[in-house]
C-alpha cells in the first residue's frame, strides 16, 4: 500500500520527543518490511506557533507568519528523517516528495507554503500519489461530533463520511489554525476519494492497526 503519514507536531513535542520519533520511526520501518511505501509529513507543534505568535507581534504579515512557521515544519522533519535513515535534507516541494518515493520506501516532508497547513500538504500528496491512504497522528483520540476540549458532550465517531466532516468543521486558513484537520486537507481527500484514519498520536502503534484495517480512532471515507 502507499501510505501517507501525517505526524501532527502537537503529538511530536517542542522540541521532539526522542520517545515518540523512535516509535514512529518503528512503525515505519515495520511498515516497509511488510512491504508498504511510506510519505511521512510532519508538523511544526508549538514552537511553529510560538514563532507564528512572535511574529504577528512584531506586526510580521500572515504571509511572513506561515513562512516562519514553515520553517519549524522543516526542522522537525529533517530530524524525523535523520532518526529513519540519516537523511540530510528534506525535500520542499510535492514533486521532489514524489521523486523520493520513486527511489525509496520512504520519504519524509514539513510544510509547503504560505496559506495551508500541513493536512493539506499531506492530502496534496495523497491526492498526486494515488495514496490507498492517509493516517493521522493527533492529539486527541480520533474525530468527535465537536470539539471535546470545550464541549462536555461531543462523542467520538468510529466513523464519519467526508460530507459530515465538512459540516463539522467548516473554517478558513490562519497562521496557527488547530484543527482536528484541516477543512481545505479533507476537500482534497474527498476530491481523490483517499481514505483517512485520525488516531491518537501518541500511540504510534496505532498506525499499524489502522493500515490492517483494525477498529482504531475515526475512519473517514
Ligand atoms: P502545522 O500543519 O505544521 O501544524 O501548521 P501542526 O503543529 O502539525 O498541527 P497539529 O498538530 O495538526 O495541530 C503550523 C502552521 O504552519 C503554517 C500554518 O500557519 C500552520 O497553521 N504552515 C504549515 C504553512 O503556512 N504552510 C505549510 O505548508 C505548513
Amino acid at each position: 500500500m502507499k501510505i501517507v503519514l501525517r505526524i501532527g507536531g502537537s503529538v511530536l513535542g517542542s522540541p521532539p520527543d526522542p520517545e515518540v520519533v523512535e516509535g514512529y520511526a518503528k512503525v515505519v520501518n515495520q511498515l516497509n518490511s511488510e512491504g508498504h511505501s511510506v510519505a511521512v509529513i510532519v508538523g511544526g507543534g508549538d514552537v511553529a506557533r510560538k514563532y507564528i505568535r512572535s511574529a504577528g507581534e512584531m506586526g510580521l504579515s500572515p504571509y511572513q507568519q506561515d513562512t516562519i512557521a514553515i520553517h519549524a515544519s522543516r526542522l522537525n522533519a529533517r530530524l524525523v528523517a535523520m532518526k529513519l535513515g540519516g537523511v540530510s535534507s528534506v525535500p520542499t516541494s510535492v514533486d521532489g516528495i514524489l521523486l523520493r518515493l520513486a527511489r525509496n520506501r520512504v520519504a519524509v516532508m514539513g510544510g509547503l507554503k504560505p496559506g495551508i497547513t500541513t493536512d493539506t500538504v499531506a492530502a496534496v500528496i495523497a491526492q498526486r500519489w494515488s495514496a490507498d491512504l492517509m493516517v493521522k497522528g493527533s492529539d486527541q483520540e480520533g474525530i468527535y461530533t465537536a470539539d471535546p476540549r470545550t464541549d462536555r458532550k461531543a462523542k467520538k465517531l468510529d466513523r464519519i463520511s467526508y460530507d459530515r466532516l465538512s459540516q463539522i468543521l467548516g473554517g478558513s486558513h490562519k497562521p496557527g489554525i488547530h484543527s482536528i484537520v484541516d477543512p481545505v486537507a479533507v476537500s482534497h481527500l474527498l476530491a481523490s476519494r483517499v481514505k483517512l484514519v485520525v488516531i491518537s498520536g501518541i500511540e504510534p502503534r496505532g498506525v499499524i492497526s489502522a493500515v490492517h484495517g483494525e477498529r482504531v480512532g475515526t475512519l473517514v471515507t
